[in-house]
Formats: C-alpha cells, sequence, structure tokens
C-alpha cells in the first residue's frame, strides 16, 4: 500500500513500475522505473481518475480501500484508454461492480474492444462540465496525445489538472511524488525521452491541446500528470517546459549518431566531432545507433539544434540500425535543426540513397552535401568531412 495526500480530497493512488523492460514493448524502462500515477478524490462521491497497469491491479485496489474503507466507488474517469492507465478497469469493476465510468465519444468503443465493459457508461463532450456530488469536474478533449480518446479532465474546486500523459516523463518518483521534494533537474531528460517517444509524431496536436487549455492555465493550481512528477508548487516549470517542447524549440548543441560495422563511419563521425570542437560547440552528443537505444538519441535530437546521420551502406540500402532510426525521425521530423549526413559505400552503396529519401521527406536543413567514404576515409574525406562540420557549426545558434 502506498498513497499520498495532495490536498482537499484528492489522493495520489499510483504504483511504481520497476520491473517493466520496455516501455510500449520499445522504450526502455532503465533502473528508474516508471510511476503509473492514479488518483482519488474522495468527497460526497468517491472519483477515480485513471487506473494502473492490470498487473499492478491488486496493489492500486488496496491503495484505494486503505482510503475509502468499506465506501463504494461511484465514478471511474477514464482520461486515456492506453494499457498502462486502463487495463486495471475490469478489477475496479470486480470490486465495485456499479461504478459509473466517464469517458469521451472515443473512450467507450476502445473500452468495448479491450475489455468488453459496454454498461455503466457516462459520456462527456469537450468543455462539459460534471456536478458529482458537488465537485466540478470539466473534461477537455486533447486528440492524439497521446491516443484518439485522450482527455483531460479540471478540478474546478482545487484548480486541479489531471493530465494523463501531457507533463509525464519515464522515472519513478522516490520517496515522494512531488516536485518541491524532488530534484526536479533530474527528470528533464527523461522528460525530452517521453515526449520524443510518445509526443514527438503529433507535437502538432499537443501544440493545439495546449492552445485549447490556455484559458484555464491562470486557474490552473496543481498539475496531476499520469507519469512523473504531481507539480503542487511549480506547475510553470512543466507547462512552460511543454510549451518548448511542443513547439521544437531547440538549443545549442549537437548529436552525432552514427551505425558502424568496423568502425570506419566511426572514424568520420570521430573527424566531425573534432572539428565542431574546432569551432566552439561544446555540448556534442556522440552515438553509436547499434549501442544505445533509440529513445535517448531522440530525446537528445528533440533538444539539440544539430544533427549528424552518418552510416554504412547494407546490402544496397542502409545499416539496420541507422534505418531504424530514421523511420521513427522520418515521423518527428528535423524541422529547426541543422543536419549533415555522411556515408560509407562499403562493397554496393545505397545508404547515401536511403539519406537523400530522408532528406527529400523530412525537409532537412543541409547546409553542405553529403559526404560519401569509400572504406576509410581518404585526405580528400576528411577535408569534406570538416568542411561539412564547420558548415554546420556556422548556423548554430
Ligand atoms: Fe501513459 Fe499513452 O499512456
Amino acid at each position: 500500500m502506498n498513497t499520498t495526500f495532495i490536498k482537499d480530497g484528492i489522493y495520489w493512488i499510483g504504483v511504481h513500475d520497476y520491473t517493466t523492460y520496455m516501455f510500449e514493448g520499445c522504450w526502455p524502462i532503465d533502473q528508474e522505473g516508471v510511476n503509473y500515477n492514479a488518483y482519488l478524490i474522495d468527497d460526497e462521491k468517491v472519483i477515480l481518475i485513471d487506473t494502473v497497469k492490470e498487473f499492478m491491479a491488486e496493489e492500486y485496489i488496496e491503495n484505494i480501500k486503505s482510503i475509502i474503507g468499506d465506501k463504494d466507488v461511484d465514478y471511474l474517469v477514464i482520461n486515456h484508454m492506453e494499457p498502462d492507465h486502463s487495463s486495471s478497469i475490469e478489477a475496479v469493476i470486480a470490486e465495485w461492480p456499479d461504478v459509473k465510468i466517464i469517458g469521451n465519444a472515443k473512450t467507450f468503443p476502445m473500452l468495448q474492444n479491450f475489455y468488453r465493459v459496454h454498461k455503466n457508461l457516462i459520456e462527456v463532450s469537450n468543455g462539459e462540465t460534471l456536478d458529482l456530488g458537488g465537485r466540478e469536474l470539466q473534461f477537455y478533449m486533447t486528440p492524439m496525445v497521446h491516443w484518439p480518446e485522450s482527455m483531460v479532465t479540471f478540478d474546478v474546486q482545487t484548480g486541479t489538472l489531471f493530465s494523463m500523459d501531457i507533463f509525464g516523463s519515464y522515472k519513478a518518483t522516490v520517496g515522494s511524488i512531488f516536485d518541491d521534494e524532488n530534484e526536479v533537474e533530474t527528470f528533464l531528460e527523461p522528460t525530452y525521452r517521453y515526449y520524443a517517444t510518445i509526443v514527438g509524431k503529433v507535437t502538432e496536436m499537443a501544440k493545439k491541446s495546449l492552445a485549447a487549455l490556455t484559458p484555464l492555465v491562470p486557474s490552473i493550481k496543481t498539475i496531476c500528470p499520469s507519469h512523473g512528477l504531481v507539480w503542487r508548487t511549480d506547475p510553470g516549470y512543466i507547462l512552460n517546459l511543454y510549451i518548448k517542447l511542443a513547439n521544437a524549440e531547440v538549443e545549442e548543441g549537437v548529436v552525432i549518431a552514427y551505425g558502424t560495422m568496423y568502425g570506419n563511419t566511426r572514424e568520420s563521425a570521430e573527424i566531425i566531432a573534432d572539428e565542431l570542437r574546432n569551432c566552439g560547440v561544446k555540448t556534442i552528443k556522440f552515438y553509436d545507433v547499434g549501442r544505445t537505444n533509440i529513445s535517448y538519441i531522440l530525446a537528445d535530437i528533440w533538444r539539440y539544434q544539430g544533427l549528424f546521420l552518418g552510416a554504412p551502406s547494407y546490402y544496397g540500402q542502409i545499416l539496420p540500425t541507422m534505418e531504424n532510426l530514421l523511420y521513427k525521425l522520418e515521423g518527428n521530423k528535423v524541422r529547426n535543426h541543422v543536419c549533415g549526413f555522411f556515408t560509407d559505400f562499403s562493397w554496393s552503396g545505397g545508404a547515401n540513397r536511403v539519406f537523400d529519401k530522408f532528406i527529400q521527406a523530412t525537409g532537412a536543413n543541409c547546409p553542405a552535401e553529403m559526404v560519401n567514404v569509400k572504406g576509410y576515409p581518404t585526405d580528400e574525406d576528411e577535408k569534406k568531412l570538416r568542411e561539412m562540420a564547420r558548415a554546420v557549426a556556422r548556423q548554430l545558434k
């Protein structure tokens, strides 16, 4: 059992997951774990806001009972149907069969498909307010952040925004869920990584959702997301960070991400890094795509303005580890970046054609031509790689 009183009848009833290895089967949950935050309002009526991943349902139900004892749960608000937040719905219904489930028109078909639940449903629409035993809850649709049915819930009485995935991060909270009792800066990288992997592809929708929530901002006192910290002291910090993330605002710094089979492409990458240092670039993130899960690389690409991508050709195409990064990057786009590309011919060429397609698809800003090396970089190749590095450095802020 592990609950935390937040304020005015609101409790955190979430769980810490230190055992799942891959979030969504793709993104590593490292030793820091991840929170599935869920909340309870104990007032005239008992209201749950979201659930947790099914394998931790028992702990979640115990958390609820430790607060309400023998009382019934009256309402369950489903802000988001992704199973990390919805898959304990059946456990809630099993415990409190008369619970009324609040969602929107897009929630309920999923509820039927995922869990065969179709009774006691209350549908809300964008901006609608429900009075639940004197507690006014407002609902705002935030489609595609992160799924089509996503919405947020605002408790008018306390100024609390239950924001589901929005404002969330990887990294479980330890000891305290609150921003003022944690080193907020340690959540920065996990927030970037969460955004780049989960929201990056739909960042235009995130911008729209944030714009739609703007009128609420002066009334927001506390932000309770589905992952990461509860922002009770400085919600402006995460709001401003999210505006920056949604607008893909980049900072000074360069990511060099390369794939290599036998080190030749790494040599090119090192030449570029050396020249960037000569140009005074201090922040250089240097990644071998074969050794690093792409979520960490995507996070830094979302954050920093400069980007170099390099890989050898592979059976007439490109090294598969780089292809994987390109696939996700094409969705995220590289809208505010300054880019450089370099390849190795291997025995067939092909990586250059894959990069060309990527450049066309994303409109990547490349101030210098791609450098195509055959085997180990020659003196002439090195000259071109250094020229490319200088051309990118000149455009960095
Ligand atoms: Fe944390 Fe989109 O679920």
